[in-house]
């Protein structure tokens, strides 16, 4: 039994965007997170997904594809807000954008195409945690979005599944309720 990697997966908890500060990750780190968000389960070999990195001065700039979003969707803009919006991607020195880009196969449907691109997030998570760094996978308004989706060059049938917020944990997260076992588990026939 590798009793270690059990309790790293037992133990990792994300941590909250507002707790992580800098440095993230590096490139060469950086590639290090995607090789394993790749090592997931893909039905036929589709590779349903892509990935698009937010770093250094690249999180101010798309800022300001946010805040134009935002005055799209807002018919009453508030200035407050507005700041919220520009420095959206600047709250983490790495922000990673999953994407499902669906692929036309016979046996896959879509639905498992979300699943596998969910599969290599979570990957992403437990890659960023083992190289020492802290993540928070959201969604927020900003993955449903179509002027965000169109900015970054999505395809009118790509999807977003999650921006996985990655830095240097500023606080240690205390331990979350989870669920008992007992109590979403059954065992067939008993
Ligand atoms: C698809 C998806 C979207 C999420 N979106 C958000 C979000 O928009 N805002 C948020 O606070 N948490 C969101 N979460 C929850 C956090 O990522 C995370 O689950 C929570 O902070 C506790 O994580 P832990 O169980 O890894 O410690 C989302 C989770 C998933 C799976």
């Amino acid at each position: 039994m590798n009793k270690a990697a059990y309790d790293f997966l037992l133990e990792r908890r994300s941590v909250l965007i507002q707790h992580l500060s800098k440095p993230g990750p590096g490139r060469d780190e950086i590639g290090q997170i995607m090789q394993v968000a790749l090592r997931v389960p893909d039905h036929k070999v589709q590779g349903p997904w892509r990935f698009i990195v937010f770093e250094g001065k690249a999180r101010e700039d798309f800022g300001t594809e946010i805040h134009k979003a935002y005055l799209a969707r807002e018919s009453k803009p508030n200035e407050d807000q507005e700041e919220i919006e520009r420095g959206r991607f600047m709250r983490a020195p790495v922000v990673i954008a999953a994407i499902t880009s669906f692929k036309e196969k016979p046996g896959v449907p879509q639905s498992e195409q979300v699943l596998s691109t969910g599969a290599a997030c979570m990957n992403m998570v437990n890659a960023v945690a083992a190289l020492g760094y802290a993540s928070q996978w959201v969604t927020e308004w900003t993955a449903y979005d179509d002027t965000i989706k169109k900015a970054m060059g999505l395809g009118g049938e790509e999807e977003i599944a999650g921006f996985i917020y990655i830095g240097t944990p500023s606080v240690t997260p205390k331990q979350r309720r989870r669920p008992e076992v007992r109590d979403v588990v059954s065992y067939w026939g008993e």
